[in-house]
C-alpha cells in the first residue's frame, strides 16, 4: 500500500499521536531520499522489530557545507515512495526545509567528542547538522527504535551519542553496510559516478579488504594496515580523503589492533569530485 506521506509537523505530531494511542510500537527510518536497498534493509529490519515503519526523505541543508553538493544531491521522491510502499513503510515525512527551519530558527546539537576527528574534521559543521535534524526527527515521531546503516559509521556513533545525552529513550539500531556484488557500498551517492569512476570506486572496499586480510594473517600495527588500503587508492588514481584505525565506540585513533580487540578502518577518497566513504570492523 502507497505509505502516507507527512508534508508538515503539524501533520506528522497528529500521526504519531494516533499511533501512540493505539499503543502500537514505532521504528523509524531518517533519511535523505535516493533510496537504494541500504535503506530497504533498514526498513524491512523495522518492520520485523516494530509494529509500524514510518521514514523520513529530507535533503538536510544543515550537514552540506558551503561548497558541497546541495543543490546537485540526487532526489526522485515517487520512485522513493513506491520502494517504501513495498518494504511496507506506513508514512513518509517528506518536508520542505522551511518547515524544519522556519524563519528564526536558532536551535542546534553538538555532539563534542566523537564528531571531531576523520569526515568531522574534514567537512566542519556537518555532524552538527546531522545531530540537529536527526534530533527533531526523533523528538517529532518518539519512535521505540530507530535504524540507520553502518556505511555512515561515524554519524552512527554521534546518533548514539546524542540520543545517550538527551535521554531520548530510543532504540539506535546499526545495520550492516548493503554491497553490491562487486564489494562497492551503496550510497546514493554512487549515481554521480561514469561507468570508468564505478570501476575505480571499487579500491575503497578492496583496500579495506586487504586490510583485513593482513590483520588476519597477524599484520596488526595501524601504518601497515594503512598502507594495504593506500595501495588500492593510489592504483586507482583516488585522492585520498583520510584512512584511520580506531576504537569502534570512541573513534580514537589506535597505533594496532590489540589481539581480541575489534577496532574499525575507515576510509573516504575522492573518486573524480565524488567523495566516498566506508569502513569495515577489523581484528577481534
Ligand atoms: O544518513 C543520512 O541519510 C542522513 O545523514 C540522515 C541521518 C538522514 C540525516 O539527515
Amino acid at each position: 500500500m502507497a505509505p502516507l506521506v507527512l508534508r508538515t509537523v503539524a501533520e506528522t505530531a497528529a500521526w504519531v499521536d494516533s499511533l501512540r494511542r493505539s499503543g502500537r510500537r514505532l521504528a523509524l527510518v531518517p533519511t535523505m531520499g535516493f533510496l537504494h536497498e541500504g535503506h530497504v534493509s533498514l526498513m524491512r529490519e523495522g518492520r520485523r522489530r516494530a509494529d509500524v515503519v514510518a521514514a523520513s526523505i529530507f535533503v538536510n541543508p544543515t550537514q552540506f557545507g558551503p561548497k558541497e553538493d546541495l543543490s546537485r544531491y540526487p532526489r526522485d521522491l515517487e520512485g522513493d515512495l513506491a520502494k517504501c510502499a513495498s518494504a511496507g513503510v506506513e508514512a513518509v515525512f517528506a518536508p520542505v526545509p522551511a518547515e524544519v527551519y522556519p524563519p528564526g530558527y536558532q536551535t542546534y546539537v553538538d555532539v563534542e567528542q566523537v564528531s571531531q576527528g576523520l569526515c568531522g574534521a574534514r567537512r566542519p559543521g556537518h555532524f552538527r547538522g546531522v545531530a540537529t535534524v536527526v534530533t527533531k526527527l526523533l523528538c517529532l515521531f518518539k519512535p521505540q527504535l530507530a535504524l540507520f546503516g553502518e556505511k555512515d559509521y561515524q554519524q552512527l556513533q554521534v546518533i548514539r551519542a546524542l540520543e545517550r545525552d538527551l535521554n531520548l529513550g530510543v532504540e539506535i539500531i546499526g545495520m550492516p553496510t548493503v554491497r553490491e556484488a562487486d564489494g562497492l557500498a551503496m550510497s546514493s551517492r554512487n549515481a554521480y559516478l561514469s561507468p570508468e569512476d564505478r570501476q575505480r570506486a571499487l579500491a575503497l572496499s578492496r583496500g579495506l579488504a586487504a586490510a583485513q586480510a593482513l590483520c588476519r594473517s597477524g599484520t596488526r600495527e595501524t601504518p601497515a594496515l594503512v598502507a594495504a588500503v593506500r595501495r588500492e587508492l593510489e592504483a586507482a588514481g583516488l585522492r585520498e580523503d583520510y584512512v584511520e584505525l580506531v576504537d569502534a565506540t570512541s573513534l580514537t585513533p589506535l597505533p594496532a589492533v590489540s589481539p581480541g580487540q575489534t577496532a574499525r578502518l575507515l576510509v573516504a577518497a575522492f573518486v573524480g569530485s565524488t567523495r566516498l566513504i566506508d569502513n569495515q570492523p577489523i581484528g577481534g
